[in-house]
């Protein structure tokens, strides 16, 4: 939910929750930069994406969502 709030809004500039080709060359990362970059914040993207009680399990599940590739 709290990822939604941008992830699903053109205007706040993050790839946007099924849209593929944002997603690849940030996927290509590997999950250890995107992990990283969740938790610590990256550019707009807010530290924990304002979801302070969410796991490092959740984070993967939810990017596995939004990007439409599997995390491992
Ligand atoms: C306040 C707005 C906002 C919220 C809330 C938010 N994001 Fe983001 N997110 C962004 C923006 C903007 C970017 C693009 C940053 C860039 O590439 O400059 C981004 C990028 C990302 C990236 C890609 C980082 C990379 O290395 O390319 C991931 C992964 C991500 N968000 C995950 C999440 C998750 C998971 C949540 C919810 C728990 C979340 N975001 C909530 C704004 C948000």
């Amino acid at each position: 939910t709290s990822c939604k709030l941008c992830h699903a809004n053109p205007a706040s500039g993050a790839p946007l929750t099924g849209d593929g080709p944002a997603w690849s060359p940030r996927i290509a990362q590997g999950p250890d930069t995107l992990l990283d970059h969740t938790i610590n914040g990256y550019n707009g993207m807010p530290p924990m994406g304002l979801c302070v009680q969410c796991s490092e399990e959740q984070f993967l599940a939810l990017i596995s969502f939004m990007s439409g590739q599997h995390i491992q």
